[in-house]
C-alpha cells in the first residue's frame, strides 16, 4: 500500500492514476488528458516525455548502469559537469552531486560549517534563515526553513538558527513601499551580522521568489545587499535555487537575474527535467579552497549511494542542451508576456476577488479570498476542484494559487485553462 506524500491519512481520496504523459498533458487510466499547470512539482520544464531526453537516457543505459563516484568517474558526469559550469556562466568551480533538493541543501549547510572549521576560524557555526522559506523536509533543511504548521511538530529537535523576517515586496513586513524603500526589511539582518558575524557561517535564502510557503516575491536589490553584507562579514552566501533554477524566472538562474555571485547554489527539480532524481550543490573557488588540503580530516565526508548516477547525468546534459537547441528562454519570455497581459486584465476584472496577481518569467501567482484569508482558506480548494473537473491540475498553497507550467506549453491551451479559471472567478 502506498503512503502518499503530503496527503491526509484519513481522507476520502482516490489518487488520480496516470498511465502516460506527453508535453503539458498527464493522461489518466480512463484516457482523459489533464493539463499539468504545476510541471509536476516544478520539474517537467520541457514538457513530459521529451523524446530527446528519453533517447539520451536510453543510450546512456546501453553503456553503463552505475558506478560508485567516490574515487571513480564516468563520461556522463564529466560531460554534465562541463555543461553545468558553462550554463552557470563559469561562476562556480566544483559541483557536488546528490539526488534531491533537501540533500543539496544539507550539503551546502555542512560545507559552510566545515569551511570555517578547515580554515581554523573558530566558532563560525550559525546558519541564518528567513521566515517564509522552504528548503526541504530533512531535519537540517527544516531547521533553516521558516517555521510553519508543516514542520512545527519537529521543532524541538531542530538545530539553532536565527530566523529573520522574509522580504516580501507585495506585503512588506516593515510597511514600506518597495518602489522607494531603503531595504529596511533586512535592517535586522545587518544589525545581527554586525554584532555576531564572528559566530555566523552562512546565510541561506530562496532567491527572488520564496516558493513553497506562499510564492513571496522580493526585489533583486535585497539579494545584492545580502551579498554585500556576507562579503563584508566573511559569511558564506547560499542560494537555494531548487525552484528558481533552470529558467523559471526567465533567466537561466535567479543569481543571474539578481546580478550577484553567491558562494554556493543548490539545484534539483529542473536539473533532469523530471526524468530521474538528481541534485547538485555548486561552490565557487573560495569555498573549494577551504577543502583543498592533504589532511584526511579536512576532506568532505559526505556521499549518497546513487550520487552521479549516469542515466540521471545524461538526462541533465540533454536538458541543458535543449535550452539552446529549442530556444527555451524565448518560450519563457512568451509565457511572461502572456502572464503580464493577464495581470492587466485580471486587475480590472477580478478586483477584490483575487489579490496581488504577480508574475516573473514562467511563474504566475495570486491570492484568493479576502485580505484576511490564511492558509486554510477554502476558496482555493474550490478552485482546485473546479479545475480538476475541467481536467486542469493545480496545487494551491493555502490561499495562494500559482501556475508554473512546462515552458513548452501551447499558449492556446494555456488560454483555455485561464478561461476555465476565469469562469470560476466570475461566479465567485
Ligand atoms: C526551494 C526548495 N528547496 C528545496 C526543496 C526540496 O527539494 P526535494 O523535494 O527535492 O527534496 C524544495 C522543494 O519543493 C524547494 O522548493
Amino acid at each position: 500500500m502506498i503512503w502518499h506524500p503530503y496527503t491526509i491519512g484519513k481522507q476520502n481520496f482516490e489518487p488520480l492514476k496516470i498511465k502516460s504523459a506527453k508535453g503539458e498533458f498527464l493522461i489518466s487510466e480512463d484516457d482523459k488528458e489533464y493539463v499539468d499547470l504545476v510541471s509536476s512539482w516544478w520539474v517537467s520544464i520541457h514538457g513530459h516525455n521529451h523524446p530527446f531526453i528519453k533517447e539520451k537516457i536510453l543510450s546512456s543505459l546501453e553503456k553503463l548502469d552505475f558506478t560508485i563516484l567516490a574515487g571513480h568517474t564516468h563520461e556522463a558526469i564529466i560531460q554534465l559537469t562541463k555543461k553545468l559550469l558553462e550554463f552557470t556562466e563559469n561562476k562556480f568551480h566544483k559541483i557536488f552531486y546528490s539526488d534531491n533538493g533537501s540533500n543539496a541543501v544539507e550539503i551546502a549547510l555542512k560545507m559552510s560549517i566545515q569551511y570555517f572549521e578547515n580554515l581554523e576560524i573558530p566558532n563560525k557555526k550559525e546558519i541564518l534563515h528567513f521566515s517564509s522559506s522552504y528548503h526541504g523536509d530533512s531535519i537540517g533543511a527544516m531547521s533553516v526553513s521558516g517555521k510553519s504548521k508543516l514542520n512545527d511538530i519537529f521543532k524541538s529537535i531542530f538545530f539553532e538558527s536565527t530566523e529573520f523576517i522574509s522580504p516580501d515586496c507585495y506585503n512588506c513586513p516593515v510597511n514600506k513601499n518597495p518602489n522607494n524603500c531603503n531595504l529596511e526589511c533586512i535592517d535586522k539582518l545587518e544589525v545581527y551580522l554586525e554584532k555576531n558575524h564572528k559566530t555566523v557561517a552562512s546565510v541561506i535564502i530562496e532567491p527572488i521568489i520564496q516558493a513553497a510557503l506562499g510564492m513571496k516575491f522580493y526585489k533583486k536589490e535585497v539579494l545584492q545587499k545580502m551579498e554585500m553584507l556576507c562579503n563584508k562579514y566573511n559569511v558564506l552566501f547560499i542560494l537555494d535555487e531548487v525552484f528558481t533554477g533552470f529558467g523559471r524566472l526567465g533567466k537561466k538562474f535567479a543569481f543571474l537575474y539578481a546580478e550577484i555571485s553567491p558562494d554556493i547554489i543548490c539545484l534539483a527539480k529542473g536539473l533532469t527535467a523530471g526524468f530521474l532524481p538528481m541534485a547538485a550543490t555548486l561552490v565557487n573557488k573560495k569555498v573549494y579552497e577551504g577543502f583543498y588540503f592533504s589532511e584526511p580530516e579536512k576532506a568532505f565526508y559526505h556521499g549518497h549511494t546513487m550520487t552521479g548516477n549516469p542515466a540521471s547525468a545524461s538526462a541533465a546534459c540533454a536538458s541543458i542542451e535543449l535550452f539552446e537547441m529549442e530556444n527555451r528562454l524565448d518560450d519563457i519570455k512568451n509565457l511572461e508576456n502572456f502572464f503580464q497581459n493577464k495581470i492587466i486584465f485580471w486587475k480590472e476584472k477580478f478586483d477584490k476577488k483575487i489579490f496581488n496577481p504577480r508574475n516573473i518569467g514562467a511563474v504566475f501567482t495570486f491570492e484568493m479570498g479576502n485580505e484576511n484569508s490564511n492558509y486554510f482558506d477554502i476558496h482555493s480548494k474550490k478552485l482546485k476542484e473546479h479545475c480538476f473537473k475541467n481536467q486542469i491540475l493545480i496545487r494551491p498553497l493555502g490561499n495562494t494559487v500559482y501556475i508554473t507550467p512546462p515552458y513548452t506549453i501551447d499558449l492556446e491551451n494555456l488560454e483555455n485553462c485561464f478561461r476555465i479559471i476565469e469562469s470560476f472567478l466570475k461566479n465567485e
